[in-house]
């Protein structure tokens, strides 16, 4: 688990975020124990960045793993915070219970599962029901 918050911590570094100074690193480790890493990119056409967890979800699916273990969520805000929505219905795709472990620069952290901070998801499945 500490190299997973150091690979967090490390990619939050990396981020790039002048429009909104909230830097977020993601570090996501694969079924095989593989830790794909990912760092929110913003874009002066505000629509167009993306945050770290999905960021961390693409490289890792791009490498061929669609088994995901745990997420390690990295920021400095005061409080530990969760992936935004658009991200937990990215990671219900591919793991609809995952650990989740968010901790901040200054020590504080929460953990939840995936099943708890996105009830009733659409999935895969959703798509079977015409
Ligand atoms: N951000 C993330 O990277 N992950 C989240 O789950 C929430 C928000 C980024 C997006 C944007 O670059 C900045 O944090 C402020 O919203």
């Amino acid at each position: 688990m500490v190299a997973l918050r150091d690979a967090a911590r490390e990619a939050m570094t990396r981020a790039y975020a002048p429009y909104s100074q909230f830097r977020v690193g993601a570090a996501l480790q694969v079924a095989d124990g593989a830790v794909f890493v990912g760092c929110n990119v913003e874009n002066s056409a505000f629509p167009s960045g993306i945050c770290a967890e999905r960021g961390a979800v693409a490289a890792a699916v791009a490498a061929g793993h669609r088994g995901l273990a745990r997420l390690v969520i990295c920021t400095e805000a005061d409080v530990p915070t969760p992936p935004c929505g658009v991200c937990r219905q990215v990671l219900v795709e591919f793991a609809p219970s995952l650990d989740i472990h968010s901790f901040t620069a200054s020590g504080a952290e929460a953990r939840w599962s995936l099943a708890d901070l996105l009830p009733h998801p659409f999935t895969p499945q959703s798509l079977h029901h015409l």
